[in-house]
């Protein structure tokens, strides 16, 4: 426990049903409260559809084979919506390469001449899907990082190279001299058909695959799966995977096209849309790793939904940290709470998926786990927050935030929220300066009806130096709407509002 309304102490014993309509006095320190935020719910910006992570790359391995009873305490930490993050999305890396080594997803089919073999196992990612569907998750993401080699242009499904028959590359047996390995043909279709059996393939298990994408950092050329292409090389085969989707009755969202970061997705969409193969999509996604910007600083052009679908501290390789403030780097969980918050505000987007949830090696992943029983980086519980109480299919509403006091405090506190589909309201505040601030929160659209005040119960959590998601005791709103309360140093609150008779 924590007390985040020490100014008002007296507030946090009112009850519900006994309160009447006896608002209680609110003292308010000398001067005033420093910031005065005021939140808006007619005011409504994107739906949003969850928050997500990925166990690609054999890293599902490492959480399949630690140790009981640690395996179940992370699965839980991961999918409970009660006591975990509640991650509500799961991104499956759909795999193209010949074996399961290393960072290599294996194909169900590996060669033109083999047959498609679903192993019932997709690099450990389907028993991680079975652990998703069990928490109730439903948002199954399946992305390709590549054709598998036999159709492309470079004869394997790593280090780069186009699929055969995309414009620009034809299916010419020779280009610039060296000899394709597309022998003529197009794989174009092949290809869309390939996903479509994959999507089938788990579907058979009982994974509802929602969307597919076939492409992942399209401009990288790594030892591992990568396929190079630009938007309109993209757009033939959103058209072909489109057609095919329908062919087989399939009512599966394509997304495109995982840039490496938003000024690279900008270009890819613009592209698309040059192509008139938007309206194939249901959905854009970004990386958030590189570029000018890497981040996203203003909305794509597109009323699709935008997902962030892999993003971490990965690049800088300043390795995990349990740390959640000591110097500002992007490993620590302040820093990563404040990504979250820019992507959701700044930049529209409605998921946001981190890269890796568990894994072995100490590079960025939310736990490090090959010694048992596991580590939590601070960037856990940064994610939890607006994980756990932003459920999918809520929207963000309007926020205002303004100084009130001579110090300059507003610029650093950092505030949004989100009005769920069973009319909770969820507010998440970043104060990022080094002394507590105290606010005056103001939501008349909070209090539906003008009795309605003494049910509304505020759940108050908290991460800080000293504390991971900790819980207030409740408090009930004041008749007037308003809550004063204190933010501690360079922390994350969640204010969750939920008033009797919302359902
Ligand atoms: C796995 O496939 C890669 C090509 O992607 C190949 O270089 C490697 O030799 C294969 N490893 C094994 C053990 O077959
Ligand atoms: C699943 O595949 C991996 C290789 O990716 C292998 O290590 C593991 O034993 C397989 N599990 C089952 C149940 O077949
Ligand atoms: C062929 O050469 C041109 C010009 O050097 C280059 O832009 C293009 O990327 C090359 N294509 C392939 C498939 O290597
Ligand atoms: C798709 O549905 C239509 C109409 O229900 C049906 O005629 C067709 O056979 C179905 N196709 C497949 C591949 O299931
Ligand atoms: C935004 O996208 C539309 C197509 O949806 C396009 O017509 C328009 O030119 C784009 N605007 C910018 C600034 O790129
Ligand atoms: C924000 O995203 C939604 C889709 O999620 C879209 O309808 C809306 O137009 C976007 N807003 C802006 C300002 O781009
Ligand atoms: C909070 O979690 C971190 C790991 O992220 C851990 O190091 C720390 O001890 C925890 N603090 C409390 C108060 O539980
Ligand atoms: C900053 O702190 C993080 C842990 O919070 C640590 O990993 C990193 O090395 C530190 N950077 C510097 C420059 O001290
Ligand atoms: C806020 O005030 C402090 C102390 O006066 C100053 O160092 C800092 O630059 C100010 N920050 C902003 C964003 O104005």
């Amino acid at each position: 426990m924590y007390s985040p309304t020490l100014l008002l102490g007296q507030l946090a014993v009112i009850a519900g049903a006994t309160a009447a309509a006896q608002p209680s006095p609110v003292t308010i320190r000398a001067g005033g409260p420093d910031v005065s935020i005021a939140i808006d719910n007619e005011i409504r910006y994107q739906a949003i559809d969850g928050f997500g992570f990925c166990e690609a790359f054999q890293r599902a391995h490492a959480l399949i084979n630690l140790p009981a009873p640690y395996r179940d305490e992370v699965i839980d930490l991961l999918f409970n919506p009660d006591t975990g993050a509640g991650f509500s999305i799961l991104r499956i890396g759909l795999g193209s390469s010949p074996n399961s080594t290393l960072d290599h997803m294996n194909s169900p089919q590996p060669s033109a001449h083999s047959p498609f073999v679903w192993d019932h196992n997709d690099s450990g990612q389907l028993w991680v899907a079975r652990q998703a569907l069990r928490y109730g998750v439903r948002t199954f993401y399946a992305d390709a990082w590549s054709a598998p080699g036999y159709m492309k242009t470079n004869g394997r499904d790593d280090q780069g190279g186009w699929l055969c028959g995309v414009r620009g590359e034809g299916v010419a047996s020779t280009i610039n001299g060296t000899t394709s390995a597309c022998g003529g043909a197009s794989w174009v279709e092949a290809y869309a058909e390939y996903l479509v059996r994959y999507v089938q393939s788990y579907l058979s298990e009982g994974i509802p695959i929602k969307f597919v994408g076939f492409l992942n950092e399209p401009n990288a050329i790594k030892g591992y799966a990568t396929m190079q292409s630009d938007g309109y090389q993209a757009a033939d085969e959103a058209f072909a995977l489109s057609l095919a989707l329908r062919a087989s009755n399939l009512s599966v969202g394509i997304s495109c096209c995982e840039g490496q970061g938003w000024s690279y997705a900008r270009q890819l969409l613009s592209e698309m849309q040059d192509a008139g193969a938007e309206d194939t999509l249901s959905l854009i996604t970004a990386h958030a790793y590189k570029g000018a910007p890497a981040a996203p600083d203003s909305p794509l052009n597109t009323t699709l939904p935008v997902w962030i679908t892999e993003n971490s501290p990965i690049m800088q390789r300043l390795g995990m940290s349990q740390t959640w403030y000591n110097n500002g780097s992007e490993n620590e969980g302040l820093y990563w709470a404040v990504t979250i918050h820019n992507a959701l505000t700044a930049g529209n987007v409605s998921a946001y998926i981190y890269w890796i949830g568990s894994e072995p090696y100490q590079v960025g992943g939310n736990f490090y786990v090959t010694d048992p029983p596991y580590q939590i980086g601070g960037n856990f519980w940064a994610t939890s927050h607006f994980s756990r109480f932003i459920r999918p299919g809520a929207t963000r509403i309007g926020t205002t935030t303004a100084s009130t006091a001579s110090k300059n405090d507003s610029s650093s506190v950092m505030v949004s929220a989100y009005e769920n589909k069973d009319g909770s309201v969820v507010v998440q505040v970043i104060n990022n300066c080094d002394q507590s601030v105290t606010a005056a929160v103001t939501a008349p659209n909070w209090v539906h009806t003008p009795t309605a005040w003494e049910a509304c119960e505020v759940d108050t959590r908290m991460t800080d130096n000293t504390h991971n998601l900790t819980l207030a005791d409740a408090i009930y709103l004041p008749a007037d709407g308003n809550l004063d309360t204190v933010f501690p140093p360079r922390s994350l609150t969640t204010l969750f509002v939920k008033c009797s008779g919302e359902n």
